[in-house]
């Protein structure tokens, strides 16, 4: 190889180049090196208001664990009894043999939730997303969305082969006037509330919008399912007209792993039979479908767990903000401060460890450069203590 050849000529000729000239490996590295890096952190033990991280405990403003249930015991007997009744696997796909009486039992209860003619389980989240774009949009087609919306709605686009059209962060204004310019069947998606940053759209006024446009509509409501909404049953539930899809998932309030699409009945079983993400990926496992069902229930009778969740998130909100830091979101369960500065996150967030508080930071891509992140959330297990312990331990050791 003569010492001369560029970056760009080995990049053409082997796929694993980038993997050698990956610009983050270097700061990933380092922060490795000085005990920095945020990601990957192993936790040892189960998910409740606290965890242990290197052996101590830690409080867990961190999680998605938004109503308390990752550690209820109902919530694990019910995954015992899956696992004895049907087994540790399905083996196969919903289409094949990967089915079980459990999985169509969780899409009624789901679909009455939400408020729903009809629902349909898949083995993740982020598949709910994939599925229901590139199977429902292909070339010819337009999809509009938030600038800020989850990667699984960007990637279903991607895939899709649709036309992608963006719009600024929450900014139904513009939606409308680009809405108005568009021509071609459209489908318009957003997050009803926001992973990072924890604000909400208004979901009544943009189907509205969308739907004097012609426009379909498919909501996101993985942050707000089992926190918003008649029985924490989603924004959507109480919206009318409704939007025409709603997607959850269950790795959030409902302490699992896996995701739904709701809907009328005659999408939903084009979606079961068309959407490749499901088709051709094994189902959930037993003791994730039989988890994600406890909990629905749970949620559905234990109404103040959804109102806990919101409560703490204020105080968190109100908390961090009366003692100077920027503070955004907590329309949900999600409060967010922004630094700005990613070095200066990842070192907010050691900071947080070390005094034990156990946060997330979110950094590029997860939000637009020079937009870090601490991300907190915050669970109906949390007590008024840990909110107070929480803030006051922010005002010691984060300076920003
Ligand atoms: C807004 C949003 N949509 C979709 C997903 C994907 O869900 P899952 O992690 O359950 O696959 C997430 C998860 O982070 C999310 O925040």
């Amino acid at each position: 190889m003569s010492p001369f050849t560029n970056v760009a000529d080995l990049a053409a000729q082997d796929v694993l180049w980038k993997v050698r000239a990956d610009p983050r490996r270097a700061d990933v590295e380092m922060s490795n090196r000085a005990g920095v890096l945020p990601y990957f952190v192993p936790v040892g033990s189960a998910l409740g208001r606290e965890v242990v991280v290197d052996g101590a405990p830690r409080l867990m403003f961190g999680s998605n664990n938004y109503l308390g249930l990752a550690d209820d015991e109902r919530v694990l007997d019910a995954a015992r009894v899956a696992i004895d009744r049907y087994g540790a696997g399905c083996t196969g796909s919903r289409l094949m043999n990967g089915t079980l009486e459990l999985h169509l039992e969780l899409e009624a209860e789901l679909a009455s939730w939400m408020r729903r003619d009809a629902a349909l389980v898949f083995t993740a989240g982020y598949l709910a997303n994939l599925a229901t774009i590139s199977t429902l949009c292909g070339p010819g087609d337009i999809v509009v969305g938030d600038a800020r919306n989850h990667a699984s709605i960007e990637d279903g686009v991607k895939l899709s082969g649709a036309r992608s059209v963006t719009v600024r962060h929450n900014d139904l204004d513009q939606l409308e006037q680009k809405l108005r310019r568009l021509d071609g069947p459209t489908l318009v998606v957003w997050d009803s509330v926001f992973s990072m940053d924890g604000d909400a759209v208004d979901v009544d006024r943009l189907v509205e919008i969308s739907r004097r446009a012609g426009a379909r509509t498919l909501i996101d409501e993985a942050h707000s399912l089992g926190v918003l909404g008649p029985d924490g049953g989603g924004v959507s539930a109480a919206v009318d007209p409704t939007p025409d899809l709603v997607m959850g998932t269950f790795s959030k309030s409902l302490a699992s792993c896996g995701g739904v699409i709701a809907g009328d009945r005659d999408v939903i079983e084009y979606l079961r039979f068309h959407a490749r993400p499901l088709v051709f990926t094994a189902s959930a496992v037993p003791a994730a479908v039989a988890t994600t069902l406890a909990a629905v229930r749970i949620a559905r009778t234990e109404p103040w767990r959804a109102q806990r969740a919101r409560t703490t998130a204020n105080a968190l909100a109100n908390g961090l903000s009366n003692a100077g830091y920027q503070v955004t979101g907590a329309a949900a369960a999600i409060v967010g401060v922004r630094v700005s500065d990613e070095w200066a996150a990842t070192l907010a967030w050691r900071a947080l460890m070390d005094a034990g508080i156990y946060v997330n930071v979110g950094v590029y891509p997860a939000v637009p450069r020079g937009n870090a992140i601490l991300r907190l959330s915050t669970t109906a297990a949390h007590t008024d203590a840990d909110i107070e312990q929480c803030v006051a331990t922010f005002a010691r050791v984060v300076r920003l």
